[in-house]
């Protein structure tokens, strides 16, 4: 049956579990007066009698009686979905987002991600669900509660953190920070337990490593094209072969992020160029020998750790290489859509196009524009489709459940389309672009909507 959203407020009453709806919503949701009905809130469930408001029958209000807030964990009133679902009437949905590092501070309650989260929260705004934060801490599931911080807009309009008892979620937002984080006793305890919980879907769970995604998609016919050839625990002879095949070669940790540890390889004068980012600048240097290479690179990173890929050579834009994060997300009816293409233009020397070294952010259009004029639809085309048909192969392969993905995507000098990285968990640093904050808001929205649709609402 059809969703149906509704003001939710509360009635101080003590003694009975019960719901008042004025006629015309009763008959829409196929209820009668006095009629019990099972009610739930994500994974709460009470037996409630159904009440005729009769004094408001034209309005849009459900009340509650006190003590089936209590019995529901209900956190608060306002806009809410209600879904008749069989025998049973649902309040929600109930999104939660768990993550760790969750504090008691109500002014900095997941400590320096405190403003990361707030946005995220933020895109609740008109679409009638309970949204929050809880660490895997914070779960009674012998209750099917958990405590859990929902951020509320305080009397003269300024939010507010707020901690209070709710139900489990309908569904689950995997925002646990970091791959440390996740060996944690308590992550891994939880995880396990949802595994095995009956009916509550977790998106985006855990990390991905470049050689899991490469070796997803590398096969994949309707996707090979756009994958840089690569190779795991590169010997010697495996990059020999490579740089012979290829200008360039690309040397990266199979687990890695933000440009860290990546070196790349250029064929130059009968010799190599390696050029890397130590920490505190770009370094270069020569080798004639690529035994004199390979020897200076493995010297200090772990072979096993990493892949060799065959080096693209990257479109430029006033003589630097750039590439593209493309932000994309499923919707509300389950589809993939690009809520941004954020261009990211190399800074001076470096081999990667990160903003730490030196890189600069612009939205992907005014780029596509200044370098492609009337075909800039063209070149953006190729990308949104590129990236969409990688995220639907990404999913598939993984058989996880996936709201949001971001893509480092790049074009060479002959306008092909590759992909370098797919992120589990992007981060939103495009997102600070004075033009890309209605990208912004879209992106947070669609994560809200991807999940009313996992929870069935
Ligand atoms: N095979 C490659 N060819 C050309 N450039 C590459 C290649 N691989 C990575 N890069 C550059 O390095 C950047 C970072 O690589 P990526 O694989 O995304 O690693 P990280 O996890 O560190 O972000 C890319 O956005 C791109 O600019
Ligand atoms: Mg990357």
């Amino acid at each position: 049956m059809e969703t149906t959203r509704v003001r939710l407020r509360f009635l101080p009453h003590p003694h009975v579990y019960g719901i008042i709806l004025p006629i015309n919503l009763m008959q829409q949701l196929q209820l009668r007066p006095r009629q019990r009905i099972t009610i739930t809130l994500g994974k709460k469930e009470a037996v409630a009698v159904v009440l005729n408001d009769k004094r408001n029958p034209d309005s849009n209000v459900v009340k509650i009686t006190s003590l089936l807030q209590d019995e529901l964990s209900i956190p608060h009133g306002g806009l809410i979905n209600l879904k008749r679902e069989g025998e049973t009437l649902r309040i929600g949905p109930a999104i939660g987002i768990v993550t760790t590092g969750v504090r008691r501070d109500p002014r900095n309650p997941i400590g320096p991600r405190t403003s990361f989260f707030q946005k995220l929260l933020q895109a609740q705004e008109g679409k009638g669900v309970f949204y929050y934060i809880f660490s895997p801490h914070d779960v009674d599931w012998s209750k099917n509660e958990v405590v859990a911080w929902f951020l509320r807009k305080g009397k003269n309009g300024s939010y507010v953190w707020r901690k209070m008892k709710t139900a489990m979620p309908d569904v689950i937002y995997d925002r646990v920070p970091s791959r440390s984080a996740e060996k944690h006793e308590a992550v891994r305890d939880f995880k396990y337990k949802l595994a095995n919980y009956p009916n509550t879907p977790m998106f985006n769970q855990g990390f991905f490593n470049k050689w899991g995604v490469h070796q997803l998609l590398y096969p994949n016919p309707e996707v090979n094209e756009h994958i840089p050839e690569t190779y795991t625990s590169p010997s010697l002879q495996t990059v020999r072969n490579l740089i012979k095949k290829y200008p360039i070669v690309y040397l990266k940790p199979k687990n890695g992020s933000l440009g860290y540890g990546i070196v790349k390889v250029v064929r130059s004068g009968g010799g190599y160029d390696v050029s890397y980012h130590n920490g505190s600048g770009n370094v270069k240097r020569h080798f004639t020998k690529l035994s004199a290479l390979y020897q200076h690179i493995f010297r200090s990173r772990r072979v096993s750790s990493y892949l060799a890929q065959q080096g693209i050579s990257l479109m430029t834009y006033q003589g630097r290489p750039f590439d593209f994060r493309v932000h994309l997300h499923k919707n509300q009816l389950n589809q993939w859509v690009v809520s941004c293409t954020a261009a990211k233009v190399a800074g001076s020397g470096s081999v990667t196009t990160h903003v730490r070294t030196g890189g600069t952010v612009i939205p992907g259009d005014e780029l596509l524009q200044h370098l492609f004029g009337r075909q800039k639809a063209m070149m953006v085309e190729r990308i949104s489709d590129a990236s969409i048909r990688l995220a639907t192969a990404i999913e598939m392969a993984k058989g996880i459940d996936l709201g949001e993905l971001g893509l480092d995507m790049g074009i060479d000098t002959h306008g092909h389309v590759w992909m370098f990285e797919a992120n589990s968990k992007p981060g939103r640093s495009i997102f600070k672009h004075a033009r890309l904050k209605q990208a912004d808001y879209e992106s947070r929205k669609l994560l809200v909507d991807y999940s009313c649709y996992l929870a069935n609402f």
